[in-house]
């Protein structure tokens, strides 16, 4: 954050979307250890926000946690005004500094295979969501702050049964390029992290980690931690403001 920004109507407070595990979980962490106070959003699991709350406060920061599911849009109105709420009883401000939209999800399967059921819920989380959610806390997003989206190293390359999946963070990463342009005039600057950082569907399979291992030069599968801690570097560091409406790839350092 600029430091002219830096006053007392403008909380030193990040938001994060989808944090109760992951790489959300991964990024709330990692912005506390840089002294960042957080805002975090569960949608199923309120056991696993609460500990992540406690654990920040182990790091000396305040957080405070809400349910959110970006796929019910008709509750953002109310969830902004819960931020509002917060920022004013917890930190006595009127805006935060920081917005991770990281909530995801896929869908695999062949493009045959997938129902329209399946197409509408990857777009109501992957962009409609956050479309529509930015929309609502942008009035609440300091002036000088930043957004990140997170996105996927599969609009770099493709894989088999990712055909829904894919383009959806394509979409994402175009609409980043637009927000950018929009909030530039507020110093506010908005760009998308990329990974295939080899969670998710790969999970615990030992096959495809050791397939996902063999093409990263350094031999193993990426961890949480390896993003979470880049997107909180790209937050709180005064150092690459000039970096605004970018497409970040983290990806391990795949081999040549
Ligand atoms: N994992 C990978 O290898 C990988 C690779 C490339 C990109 N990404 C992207 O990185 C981001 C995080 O992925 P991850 O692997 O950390 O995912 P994850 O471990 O599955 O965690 C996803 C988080 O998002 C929440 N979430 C899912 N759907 C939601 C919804 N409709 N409303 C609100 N919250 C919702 C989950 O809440 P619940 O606990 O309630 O489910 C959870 O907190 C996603 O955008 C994903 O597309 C991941």
């Amino acid at each position: 954050m600029p430091s002219e920004y830096n006053n007392s109507t403008n909380a030193n407070v990040a938001i994060v979307i989808g944090a109760n595990r992951g790489l959300g979980r991964s990024t709330a962490l990692a912005l506390a250890e840089r002294g960042v106070d957080l805002i975090i959003t569960f949608r199923s699991n309120r056991a696993e926000a609460k500990d992540l709350v406690k654990m920040i406060a182990t790091l000396g920061q305040k957080a405070v946690a809400f349910h959110l599911d970006i796929g019910a849009v008709d509750t953002f109105l109310r969830f902004a005004k819960k931020v509002q709420e917060a920022l004013r009883d917890h930190w006595g401000a009127e805006r935060f500094c920081y917005l991770v939209n990281n909530t995801g999800h896929v869908a695999v399967g062949p493009t045959a295979g997938l129902t329209e059921a399946d197409f509408e819920g990857l777009s109501d989380v992957h962009l409609k969501g956050v479309f529509l959610l930015t929309q609502h806390l942008r009035p609440l997003i300091a002036d000088g702050g930043r957004i990140i989206n997170v996105s996927s190293g599969l609009t770099r390359f493709t894989a088999l049964g990712m055909a829904a999946s894919g383009p959806m963070k394509g979409a994402l990463e175009t609409l980043t390029y637009h927000m950018a342009k929009e909030l530039g005039p507020r110093d506010v600057t908005a760009g998308t992290t990329a990974t295939d950082f080899g969670s998710g569907i790969i999970g615990d399979n030992p096959e495809m980690q050791k397939d996902s291992a063999s093409i990263t030069a350094l031999g193993r599968t990426g961890q949480t931690d390896d993003i979470g801690k880049m997107i909180a570097a790209l937050l709180v560091s005064d150092a690459d403001r000039w970096v605004n409406a970018p497409r970040i790839e983290v990806p391990g350092s795949v081999k040549p």
